[in-house]
């Protein structure tokens, strides 16, 4: 992945951009939206509109939007199949020659781990397997990853099972500071999470869905059983009872 420096001039990555270098390591190797992420304002956006342009007209008060980072609330399929070519995504800019030189992912994909959805690869096995090393620092290659082996287990309303959030397969390549404190205070329970605002892109749908396996893949999050006592509370609640009840009264 290229930076391109503002000024036009091949600069060190300052001290704090250090720390989100794994994320656009992940974002590099989910194949997705680089450009339009990494793109300076006065760079036009992968699908041609000046970004600086689209904010003006927009009054200047939002961030501009782009198509390829998009949150795709409806779970609609994709316009091109999944791992189109680069010229053919949606995401590269055609007219860019160097968009033609890139590897298309479909081949550097060939031997990784299958997946259902997204990008069609599972990424958490390819890096367990050792299939990909990706940098943790872009400043140093040998950097090993600061790994927190700690589940944190949110139970959900409703029958669905419960939601296991694992930050071992997290900090594998992500920094403490991608999460903490601007998505998710570090306190259990702290946060309100609802499928709602996933959805709609915010909490874990910061990631899942753009650069991470997509919301439609359930039970990679919900992987925890309801327990018995769980269950029993659930059908004592339950409105079907109630709906009897009232019925009978
Ligand atoms: C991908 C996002 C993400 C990353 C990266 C991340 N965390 Fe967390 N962390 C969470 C979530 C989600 C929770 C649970 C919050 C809740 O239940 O409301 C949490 C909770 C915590 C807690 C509270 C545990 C408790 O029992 O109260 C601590 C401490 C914590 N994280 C430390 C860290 C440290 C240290 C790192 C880096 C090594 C890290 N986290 C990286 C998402 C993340
Ligand atoms: C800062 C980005 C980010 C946020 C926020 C985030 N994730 Fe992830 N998550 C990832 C990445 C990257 C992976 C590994 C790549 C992949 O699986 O697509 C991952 C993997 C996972 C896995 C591992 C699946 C497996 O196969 O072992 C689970 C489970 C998961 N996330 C659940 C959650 C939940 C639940 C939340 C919200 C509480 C959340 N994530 C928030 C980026 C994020
Ligand atoms: C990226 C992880 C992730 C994926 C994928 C995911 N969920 Fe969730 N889900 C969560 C989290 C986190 C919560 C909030 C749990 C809590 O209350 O703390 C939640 C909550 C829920 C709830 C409880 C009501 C609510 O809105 O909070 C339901 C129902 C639900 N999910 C259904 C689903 C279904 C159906 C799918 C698949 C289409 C799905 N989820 C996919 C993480 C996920």
């Amino acid at each position: 992945m290229i930076m391109k420096p503002i000024d036009g001039k091949p600069t060190a990555l300052p001290r704090h951009a250090r720390r989100t270098t794994a994320l656009a390591a992940v974002i590099a190797l989910a194949g997705f939206a680089t450009h339009a992420l990494l793109a300076a304002p006065d760079q036009p956006a992968a699908n041609g509109v000046n970004a600086a342009e689209v904010a003006q007209a927009d009054g200047g008060n939002r961030k501009a939007p782009s198509a390829a980072n998009s949150f795709n609330r409806l779970l609609k399929k994709p316009a091109s199949s999944a791992n189109a070519p680069p010229a053919e995504d949606g995401i590269h800019d055609p007219a860019n020659p160097g968009t033609h030189s890139l590897q298309w992912p479909s081949e550097a994909f060939q031997d990784l781990p299958k997946a259902v959805d997204g990008n069609r690869v599972d990424w958490v096995k390819a890096l367990n397997e050792g299939l990909i090393r990706p940098w943790y620092n872009l400043e140093d290659p040998e950097e090993e990853a600061f790994v927190l082996d700690l589940d944190i287990v949110r139970e959900v309303k409703g029958s669905m099972p419960n939601v296991v959030y694992p930050h071992e397969q997290h900090t594998q390549w992500l920094d403490c500071s991608n999460c903490h404190d601007e998505i998710f205070v570090p306190e259990k329970g702290a946060n309100q999470i609802s499928m709602a605002a996933i959805l709609l892109g915010q909490k874990c749908g910061v990631c899942h869905g753009k650069v991470a396996f997509p919301v439609s893949d359930c039970r990679r999050c919900h992987s925890q059983p309801k327990t018995p006592e769980q269950l029993k509370a659930l059908a004592e609640k339950s409105s079907w009872r109630n709906v009897g009840e009232s019925k009978s009264n």
